[in-house]
């Protein structure tokens, strides 16, 4: 293999970039953010890697979700709190009734690079190039609004860094002290019929901590009990952002990229002997690398081979998006394979992008009940297996969206129009998601107890 730089993406062939008109700009942008702070910092970057080493090796759960897409226009803080609350009521739900240690990594401070699969969108007779999300262009259906602009990604740096400070504050400020458990409720999941489920966990989790303080066991001698640890991710989509910040660490002298502490391969940009699997392989953050239904056995071990040839634990990530009518037939090959030669990787579900479709009235939907049998079916392959079903990654929010069909609520394909609000993909609103947590936390639960 040749040397590794932040740079050295650029000699291989590159997919999903956007054409900026104005290279000048480009590089002047670029120049600017190598300026910039980083976001995140090296040590909290190994503080990951190490939980998902933990994970590995069937010592936790990984819990990674948020957007599909972050947007400038709707950045406020109420959205970043409500997305916040519900991974933590999701998180509380699995480590306390699937009795596992959950590490908590979000979606948001940086996903604002999305893949497409066309370049081009045509809308009664006009194409235009894609949205490709904020960092690259606009989302209107406008000829000034589709160019890639370079300025974009200054904005996406700070978005970044203040959606990160506000999260960092929820975590360490209080916000996240089990004693309000009951109080990260939604205040529209109140007619949930999962309510009185949640509201039965959030009393006992108050008992537990009682029994505890009792025992001199509180957040003064315990500091885990009063906050959180909250990692962020999103896919490293646009190199020439992702390059600008990655940064040498003082302490290792080891480069890390610090726009996030984790970040992920799309399923359309990791082959083998193109740029992005060239930038991933230098940088030491954990990764994840998304694998459709094609993937071959082969081609996981070509993965590992470059971008974990030590075979550390806890370094890849391999998010599976093979759809509800897929995974049975396909996971097991590469399961099998990846325990036949020994390598450590944290198997995570995404069951969203393998079960997107597209409604008679033109809405890109997903099923809730197609959602919840990939996942079924990623516990039941994994135990078959013996393997560790480590983790699930979901497009979600905190927001009363209308977008996947299906839950408790049973939202039709009619009903999609009342609340759809995504920028890209349909996201599980935090009904479904409340759900499928304590879905999860069952099949969790099952998985401990075999
Ligand atoms: C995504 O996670 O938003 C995404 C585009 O996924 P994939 O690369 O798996 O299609
Ligand atoms: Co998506």
């Amino acid at each position: 293999m040749t040397a590794w730089s932040p740079t050295s993406w650029r000699d291989f062939p590159v997919q999903q970039q956007p054409q900026y008109p104005n290279s000048e700009s480009l590089k002047t942008v670029e120049a600017q953010l190598k300026t910039y702070p980083p976001l995140v910092f090296a040590e909290e970057i190994r503080r990951l890697e190490k939980h998902l080493g933990d994970v590995c090796l069937g010592k936790g759960f990984l819990l990674q979700g948020g957007d599909c897409a972050e947007s400038f226009q709707d950045f406020n803080a109420p959205k970043i709190r409500d997305t916040f609350k519900v991974i933590l009521q999701m998180a509380i739900v699995l480590t306390f009734a699937g009795s596992v240690p959950v590490t908590k990594v979000a979606r948001m401070a940086g996903q604002f690079a999305k893949p497409r699969s066309a370049d081009l969108e045509t809308i009664d007779g006009v194409s235009l190039p894609s949205y490709r999300g904020d960092i690259i262009n606009g989302a209107g259906f406008e000829a000034s609004q589709r160019e890639p602009d370079p300025q974009r990604m200054i904005n996406a740096y700070h978005h970044s860094a203040s959606t990160l400070n506000l999260l960092r504050a929820f975590a360490r400020g209080g916000y996240a002290d089990l004693h309000k458990v009951h109080k990260w409720n939604m205040s529209f999941v109140q007619a949930n019929p999962l309510k009185n489920k949640y509201q039965q966990l959030a009393e006992k989790i108050e008992e537990a901590l009682h029994f505890m303080e009792v025992l001199g066991i509180t957040a003064d001698t315990h500091p885990t009990i009063h906050e959180t640890e909250l990692f962020t991710s999103h896919e490293a989509l646009l190199l020439p952002y992702e390059e600008a910040l990655t940064r040498t660490d003082s302490l290792t002298g080891l480069p890390y990229n610090c726009s996030a502490h984790m970040v992920w391969m799309g399923e359309r940009t990791r082959q083998l002997d193109h740029a992005h699997v060239e930038f991933f392989r230098g940088i030491h953050n954990p990764i994840g690398v998304k694998l459709g239904p094609s993937t071959k056995p082969d081609d996981v071990i070509q993965l590992l081979d470059k971008l974990n040839p030590t075979n550390k634990a806890g370094r890849i990530t391999f998010i599976t998006r093979m759809g509800a009518d897929h995974l049975a037939e396909r996971m097991p090959a590469l399961i099998r394979r990846v325990q036949a030669e020994g390598r450590h990787v944290v198997w995570s579900s995404d069951p969203m992008h393998g079960n997107t479709v597209k409604t008679d009235n033109g809405f890109k939907t997903r099923n809730f009940a197609a959602i919840v049998r990939e996942l079924e079916q990623f516990f039941a392959v994994h135990q078959a297996e013996g393997s560790h079903a480590g983790g699930i990654h979901l497009e979600m929010t905190g927001e009363d969206v209308t977008e996947c069909t299906g839950g408790a609520y049973q939202i039709s394909e009619n009903d999609l129009a009342q609340r759809y609000k995504t920028q890209c993909d349909p996201r599980l609103n935090a009904d479904q998601v409340l759900e499928l947590a304590f879905l999860v936390s069952e099949s969790l639960a099952k998985a401990r107890n075999s």
